[in-house]
């Protein structure tokens, strides 16, 4: 047989393997399918880690006795186990669960524009003005024509500012400038992550995290902590969780919702999980600034595998202006940079000269402001005997909700109708559905209100 018959021959065979694939594929849709039907027929949830893990190990098992890559085929695996859960859920129609703080948001801005005033307790969104030197730095801009391009990675004035700020050793060729934190989170997972990868994301959880992971096709694995157990990881958890297609764990500190810190004995084991298995750690960090107690930066950890990212929006008030950071080794700086130049081409430049100036001002008076808001809230939940743990840094409380009240959203539906935002628990994860978010960036007296009108709606029945 000739080069050309061997290669027209293996094509040929290729094709029909190929054709095959896609048949089964189908078949095992259609499949997943009914299996969902009946999941919704019991009422049984869309995931189920057991049979999910059998899968995998009998998968695993094939590959390694046929000789393929086991990253490969977990990926592949990956892939149709997120298609068979996107199916089943669509079954399962989980209207309820899609109500985040940021739809809360939404509903809330309308009820507004129909003339209603409503308390903003779901929003993490500080009422207080930036800095004062921001103001006379956004009127500069315009007089010394500062309003071009920039470079990709934020003008360097302001990276090495950034630099200086975080300490740790950090080099201005460390530092990417983002637009906002969101930006900076997405473009480390667009960078660092394939399609069929996966994430170990801790909950209750922003759902940005999740968010990122389903747009980008990568496969989100929950590992969930308890109000009992202080919002605590449980690390031996979270180690048999990782499995050859794991490539980043997402931490969150102080948390979104809970206001929980990580103990600095677990926050060592885990980066010492993520050392010996190779894997990304992306260190949330936007609520630094409010860190009350024993925070520690992953940036102290020193390991280059790790991406910190911070934001202007919640230290200094700037959710508007949109500039966040990410902080790195300089290769994966690279990678997000080129995301970032794929989309934005850079922050804009006004708004970069306005985080250089702030950066000269001191969080100090909005720390200790949040910090009297959230003990005012605490004595309130407290007073309404709900449990809860008293935050260690952030803008939020996570109290659960009494045995006998309904829902999270039946409640939180309730308030909007009272003119009381209020994020439903189960928009950081689905099984907290007994807890609500409260946020403290109102005033005080606001905020009084509001506690108010969330007793008499919790125990008026
Ligand atoms: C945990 C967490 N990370 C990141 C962000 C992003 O903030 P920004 O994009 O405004 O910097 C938020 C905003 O609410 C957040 O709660």
């Amino acid at each position: 047989m000739s080069s050309k018959e061997g290669l027209d021959k293996l094509r040929s065979e290729m094709r029909n393997i190929t054709a095959n694939i896609i048949c089964q594929v189908q078949r095992r849709m259609e499949l997943s399918k009914q299996i969902g039907e009946i999941k919704t027929k019991l009422n049984i949830d869309v995931m189920d880690e057991k049979v999910e893990q059998e899968v995998r190990g009998s998968i695993l098992k094939l590959s390694k006795e046929i000789g393929m890559d086991t990253e490969f085929s977990g990926r592949l695996l990956n892939i149709l186990l997120i298609e068979s859960v996107r199916l089943q859920q669509k079954k399962q129609q989980y209207n309820n669960s899609q109500l985040t703080h940021l739809g809360i948001f939404m509903k809330a801005k309308q009820l507004e524009a129909s003339g209603k005033k409503i308390i903003h307790m779901e929003v993490g969104e500080p009422d207080y003005p930036p800095p004062k030197n921001v103001k006379s730095a956004l009127a500069q801009v315009y007089d010394s024509g500062q309003y071009h391009y920039t470079e990709t990675k934020g003008i360097p004035k302001l990276r090495q500012a950034i630099a200086k700020k975080v300490g740790n050793s950090i080099t201005d060729d460390q530092v990417i400038v983002t637009a906002g934190g969101r930006f900076a989170i997405f473009s480390a997972f667009i960078s660092l992550m394939k399609s069929g990868d996966e994430v170990i994301s801790i909950e209750p959880a922003w759902p940005a995290y999740k968010d990122c992971a389903d747009f980008m096709g990568a496969k989100i694995n929950i590992l969930k902590t308890t109000l009992d157990q202080q919002w605590v990881p449980n690390i031996k958890k979270l180690e048999e969780m990782i499995s050859a297609n794991t490539k980043m764990i997402v931490l969150n500190y102080p948390n979104n919702p809970t206001g929980k810190i990580l103990k600095q004995n677990d926050h060592k084991k885990i980066v010492s999980l993520a050392k010996d298995y190779g894997i990304y750690i992306l260190s949330d960090e936007v609520y630094s600034d409010y860190a009350f107690n024993g925070f520690k930066s992953i940036l102290e950890y020193n390991y280059d595998k790790s991406i910190m990212v911070s934001s202007f929006s919640k230290g200094h008030a700037m959710t508007g202006f949109r500039v966040g950071y990410g902080i790195a080794d300089k290769d994966i700086i690279t990678k997000m940079t080129k995301v970032q130049a794929t989309i934005l081409t850079s922050v804009a430049e006004p708004m970069q000269y306005s985080a250089l100036a702030a950066l000269e001002a001191s969080p100090h008076k909005n720390i200790k402001l949040m910090k009297k808001r959230l003990d005012i809230i605490s004595n309130k939940l407290r007073k309404m005997s709900l449990a809860f743990v008293e935050p260690d840094g952030g803008m939020y409380i996570y109290p659960q909700l009494k045995d006998d009240t309904e829902d999270d959203i039946t409640l939180v539906k309730k308030l909007l109708d009272l003119n009381v935002a209020i994020a439903p628990g189960s928009g950081f994860g689905d099984s907290y559905r007994q807890f609500i978010r409260v946020s403290a960036c109102q005033p005080e007296h606001v905020l009084e209100k509001g506690l108010n009108i969330l007793e008499a709606a919790m125990f008026s029945g």
